[in-house]
């Protein structure tokens, strides 16, 4: 059985004093006892020890949103390493956001790399796909979807030691969901990849995350889609409220 996992991209935004806000109105929220998925946010690296101290003890993981590919440490400038995201207090590590292979142009092998050297720290790495409206209007987003993983995933990949987030890129911060039927069919196809490759132990821990505009009034429709085990959720992580609601929406 799969615990739910409801994890916030915080993207580029917070300073101290509103990222501590934010913290705290999540601590009050689960402060009576919390919903039963697992909750974790992901600020920027500056805010890690804020947010890390915030957190410390209670029932809200901590994690990064990129990794160096391979070195612990050395002249690598702007770079962070996936040991250094463990030694802030992080469990967790986003790698291969579209926006990261678009700002960036992080490819598969560049993924499959951060992946590597996140396990290799001990961290549980949150390796995203998805397809362009472009492709979808295609027809490929399965295609699509499956070639990512295959150049993305670490290998070997771990079951319960691994996440793989299916955001469709158009779904991203547009407001725009696929149906729920689009969502299952694409995260049954996850599965199924999955299950070919590691076997269906493995490929039964895994938890696949959905994301793009998931919010409040439709998280819950999402979450219970068969093989949909938790969120990646961007805009409405930062407002307290809306991140708790949508972990309410897993029970
Ligand atoms: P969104 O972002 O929830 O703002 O669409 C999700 C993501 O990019 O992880």
């Amino acid at each position: 059985m799969r615990r739910k996992l409801i994890a916030g991209n915080w993207k580029m935004n917070g300073l101290r004093a509103s990222a501590t806000q934010l913290v705290q109105g999540l601590l009050d929220g689960v402060s009576g006892g919390g919903p039963s998925c697992e909750l974790l946010v992901c600020p920027p690296a500056c805010l890690l020890e804020t947010v890390g101290g915030l957190i410390a003890g209670t029932p809200i993981a901590l994690g990064g949103q990129d990794c160096h590919h391979g070195a612990e440490a050395g002249a690598h400038t702007g770079d962070i390493s996936a040991a250094m995201l463990k030694d802030a207090g992080c469990a967790y590590v986003i790698l291969g956001h579209s926006e990261r292979r678009s700002d960036h142009g992080e490819a598969d092998d560049l993924v499959r790399a951060k992946a590597g050297a996140a396990l290799a720290a001990g961290l549980t790495p949150i390796v995203c796909v998805g397809e362009t409206a472009a492709q979808r209007d295609d027809g490929r987003t399965l295609a699509v979807v499956e070639d990512q993983l295959a150049g993305s995933l670490p290998q070997p990949a771990p079951g319960q030691a691994l996440v793989i987030a299916y955001e469709p890129v158009w779904a991203i911060g547009s407001g725009r969901t696929p149906s729920t039927e689009e969502v299952g069919e694409v995260h049954g196809a996850v599965r199924r990849w999955l299950d070919a490759r590691l076997g269906g132990e493995a490929a039964a821990a895994v938890r696949i995350l959905y994301g793009g505009s998931m919010k409040p009034g439709n998280a819950a429709e999402l979450l219970a889609v068969p093989d949909v085990d938790g969120g990646l959720i961007g805009g409405a992580s930062l407002k307290a409220e809306d991140f708790l609601a949508i972990a309410q929406a897993c029970d």
